[in-house]
């Protein structure tokens, strides 16, 4: 088990660039595998979620060049053109890797099984099989709808008309994705937008979609064409250090190339209205995706009400939101957030509890917390093996009376590999324990 140690520091400063996005990352492989012909991706994130996702395809007969780090030469099969894998297909730790895939391998002649590590195993996949074997494909899964899934692929599936019941890029994405192969028209309807890298790329790839916030139609049985894709910069992994220079008096930091797309930067948003000063420069399009560069210097935060409709915008970055609120003056209540019980880990429960270890007043609610600002104590956090909480107290780390041992922390390359690096060139006092 990884554990690692996080120290008091002074001010950060510098220019970091994060790795690439990783719902874009895995979207741009599983697109260019079914293309015809040629895709580069530039910017690739090296993580071992998207790692997963091209080695499925790789399992699938796709021939996946990697001529350096952060780039992949995919040499797509076309639509029809995947194999059976020879295997159980293996996300690890993604849930994005297996609901998207689910999707996409519910329109294909052959049967395939996904599996997952611990943590995924436990995170219900009812939400995208129920849709989907509407539209005429069966799955046998683990008691309660949980991994491993066992897809009877069909090949002549049905387009659906489908209103999910929650917000989630992932269940849209994997309707979506199952709608490629259906007959006749596929149509998501969701109760609040989410993230739309699906649709976009699709339309790029030059797949005819229709789309606007919260819905996307599309027919199926069209063509995919190779494209080579650029990857911004992950906003939810510069998260954490924009919190960090937020919090640590003196500090100023610029994140490089960030994907700002407004379903996913909730977080500035709420940071703002706690007092944060974050400035974007350079905000221009790559790959379509609006993109800046985020000046961040330290200011004094407040606590706030979460506004609701900015949950699913932030999603990702309750964890990081919650060292926020512990640091802040004044009390910080989050609501209507309920789906992070079922994130990588129970992160509400996962916060909760590591933020009283650190002396910090919460009270658990069964869709938020009601968190009470103050001073990090010294102390061990426990991040049940996730690394967006993993990261986060590495964070409170740097406000901590002298230092915070950060439990099981391995996982932190799932998403971000090389975060222990670029935090300590700007200034975070951060090691792994001998
Ligand atoms: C993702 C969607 C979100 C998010 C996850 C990535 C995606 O999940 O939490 O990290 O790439 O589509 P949900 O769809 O479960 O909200």
């Amino acid at each position: 088990m990884s554990d690692w140690l996080s120290a008091t520091a002074g001010p950060l400063h510098g220019e970091v660039r994060v790795p690439g996005d990783k719902s874009i990352s895995h979207r741009a492989v599983m697109l260019a595998a079914l293309a015809e012909g040629t895709s580069r991706i530039s910017g690739f994130l090296e993580g071992e979620d998207t790692r997963a996702t091209a080695r499925a395809f790789a399992q699938m007969g796709v021939r996946i060049e990697a001529p350096q780090p952060s780039e992949r030469i995919v040499h797509g099969v076309g639509l029809r053109g995947l194999r059976a894998p020879t295997g159980p297909i293996d996300c690890g730790n993604a849930g994005t890797g297996m609901r998207l895939l689910a999707g996409l391998l519910a329109g294909q002649a052959f049967d395939s099984t996904l599996i997952g590590d611990e943590s995924l195993s436990r995170r219900p996949m009812y939400r995208v099989t129920g849709p989907l074997e509407a539209m005429g494909v069966r799955i046998e899964s683990a008691s309660n709808g949980l991994p491993p899934l066992k897809i009877r692929g069909n090949s002549e599936l049905r387009g659906i008309d489908y209103e999910p019941p929650i917000a989630s890029a992932q269940v849209k994405s994997a309707v979506l994705l199952a709608g490629l192969y259906a007959h006749g028209e596929t149509l998501v309807r969701e109760p609040h937008p989410t993230r739309d890298y699906t649709e976009s790329m699709l339309s790029a790839f030059g797949w005819p979609i229709e789309f606007g916030p919260g819905w996307a139609k599309l027919s199926g049985n069209h063509r995919l064409r190779a494209l080579d894709i650029e990857v911004p910069a992950d906003f939810s992994s510069a998260a954490f250090f924009i919190v960090a220079a937020t919090l640590v008096p003196g500090s100023e930091i610029i994140l490089r190339d960030v994907g700002i797309n407004p379903r996913r930067t909730g977080l500035l948003h709420a940071l703002r209205a706690m007092g944060a000063d974050i400035q974007g420069a350079n905000t221009r399009a790559v790959g379509g995706e609006p993109v800046a560069d985020l000046v961040v210097r330290h200011a004094p935060l407040h606590g706030i009400e979460v506004p609701l409709e900015l949950v699913p915008d932030m999603i990702d970055e309750f964890p990081i939101l919650f060292i926020a609120a512990a640091a802040a003056n004044g009390t910080t209540r989050v609501r209507g957030a309920a789906e992070l019980r079922i994130k990588e880990s129970d992160r509400i429960a996962v916060m909760a509890e590591g933020l009283r270890e650190l002396g910090i007043r919460v009270e658990e609610t069964p869709d938020g917390a009601v968190i009470e600002g103050g001073k990090f104590s010294s102390g061990e956090a426990e991040s049940a093996g996730d690394h967006r909480c993993a990261m986060s107290f590495a964070v409170a780390g740097l406000l901590a009376r002298e230092r915070v041992r950060i439990r099981d922390c391995a996982n932190v390359a799932t998403s971000f590999p090389g975060f222990m690096d670029l935090a300590n060139g700007c200034g975070f006092r951060l090691e792994r324990t001998p």
